[in-house]
């Protein structure tokens, strides 16, 4: 996952340049993102969902103007969940049509923007929101095309999903308990809002599709009892939305779906569930946003020290400490996310030692990889290389201890640019009203 093209000086190189080169030009710790190979995962979700329906890229995974205008130019469309994502996508030239807006609690202003850029749809998740939104699009004059979330009873998570009647947690309207039924009520009752479908969104870093499968049945249950009411008045629902959550490769080890693969089993799905119901196939929606992110996107980082702590039950660890840490990446403190680290700027023939990577924030939880084998002979100076970090680490970032967030920086074709700048102090600074 870190990635192993070198170049002729021994560095890892990515998009044709190497990581040594890159580390000192633009300094560390640098998130990189390799421009080709995140067009080509949108490329890829785009021809394998096309002929099924449509692919929202799930921006919070990772966002800026430069990301949403590759996701705009191959084709995809935008799902955003805040006023803040709707902002910089809007600011790229995103065509609204194509923007999707999601959320548990958006706020009249976050509503009022998507209302007047025109998006193509919001994503309601309450009954508070269906009143707050119609009240809005009657101001406007305009009627607003809305999916309802609807939780299928189904958390799923890599491995393993756990299939229940009631879930207990903020997302959605329960299918179960009858209040996703109550709300495509209020909508129908609505004179503002056209419910133009029912989303669901089960979990993250999913590897199989039984989760998917009992989801689609229940939503699409649902979409019978709807026809069952509504008759010809449901026809309007043409789209299922069966979320984001397709699980990507963090260590060698992990085997994510093919693509393709993914797409042809989730549209039969659908399409045998529909069809069992003698309801038309509906346009097929997915959410992906780590599949698409995270693996095109690795964090460079510098050696600062090493240690070698004495344990308790004897031995030794060798504490790596890095120029970042939890502040850029804090999935491995809030998650225990694994992570793939290699040693990038030379190539070394001393044996391996057991380590772990650390960051230089004033907490003892601040580990980048818990343990790692890197080179016995690793020093302060050398970089590393952390892989797939694309997705939810620069998103996720703070400014912990007052460290400044990294520079994002593209590779392509050999060439490199910088797509978001290092903070620098001045950036903390700005924020201060005394002066
Ligand atoms: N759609 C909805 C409605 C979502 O809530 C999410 C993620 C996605 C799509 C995209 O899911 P993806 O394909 O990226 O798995 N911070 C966590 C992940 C939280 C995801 C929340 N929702 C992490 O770092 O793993």
């Amino acid at each position: 996952p870190a990635g192993t093209a070198r170049n002729a000086d021994g560095a890892i190189a990515i998009g044709g340049i190497g990581t040594d080169e890159l580390a000192d030009r633009y300094q560390t710790p640098l998130f990189v993102y390799d421009e080709a190979d995140f067009r080509a995962r949108c490329a890829a979700m785009r021809e394998a969902f096309g002929r099924y329906g449509k692919v929202h890229y799930a921006s919070k995974a990772f966002l800026s103007v430069e990301i949403a205008k590759w996701v705009e130019q191959e084709g995809l469309s935008l799902d955003v969940c805040s006023g803040g994502e709707l902002a910089v996508a809007l600011h790229a030239g995103f065509p609204a049509q194509r923007i999707a807006l999601h959320g548990n609690n958006k706020g009249e202003d976050e509503l009022e923007a998507a209302v007047t850029a025109g998006i193509g749809h919001v994503v309601l998740d309450s009954l508070t929101e269906i009143e707050r939104l119609d009240a809005i699009a009657a101001r406007h004059g305009v009627v607003a095309d809305v999916l309802i979330r609807v939780t299928p009873g189904v958390n799923a998570h890599t491995h393993e999903f756990i299939s229940t009647a009631h879930e207990d947690q903020k997302f959605g309207f329960s299918i179960s308990g009858g209040k996703a039924m109550a709300a495509v009520r209020a909508v129908f009752a609505t004179d503002h809002l056209r419910l133009v479908g029912l989303h669901s969104h089960i979990g993250s870093q999913i590897f199989d599709l039984d989760g998917f499968e009992v989801a689609a049945r229940r939503v699409i249950g649902l979409l019978g009892e709807v026809v069952a009411e509504f008759g010809a008045r449901a026809e309007q629902l043409s789209i299922i939305d069966l979320g984001g959550g397709l699980g990507i490769s963090y260590l060698p080890t992990d085997d994510p779906l093919p693509v393709t693969t993914l797409a042809d089993s989730l549209a039969g799905i659908v399409e045998r569930e529909t069809a069992a119901l003698g309801l038309p196939m509906p346009t097929l929606a997915v959410e992906p946003g780590r599949a698409i992110a995270g693996p095109p996107g690795v964090t460079l980082y510098r050696v600062g020290t090493i240690k070698d702590v004495d344990l308790d039950g004897g031995g030794q660890r060798r504490y790596v400490s890095v120029d970042g840490g939890m502040s850029d990446n804090i999935r491995s403190a809030l998650y225990d996310a694994e992570y793939d680290v290699r040693l990038a700027s030379r190539t070394s023939d001393a044996p391996p030692v057991v380590c772990r990577v650390v960051g230089k924030h004033c907490e003892t939880g601040d580990i980048v990889v818990r343990d790692c084998w890197l080179p016995g002979d690793l020093a302060p100076g050398d970089v590393l290389i952390v892989g797939a970090t694309g997705a939810y680490c620069y998103s996720m970032s703070s400014r912990y201890n007052m460290v400044t967030r990294p520079a994002v920086i593209a590779v392509r074709d050999g060439q490199s640019r910088v797509i978001l700048r290092r903070e620098t102090v001045a950036d903390l600074l700005s924020l201060e009203v005394s002066q």
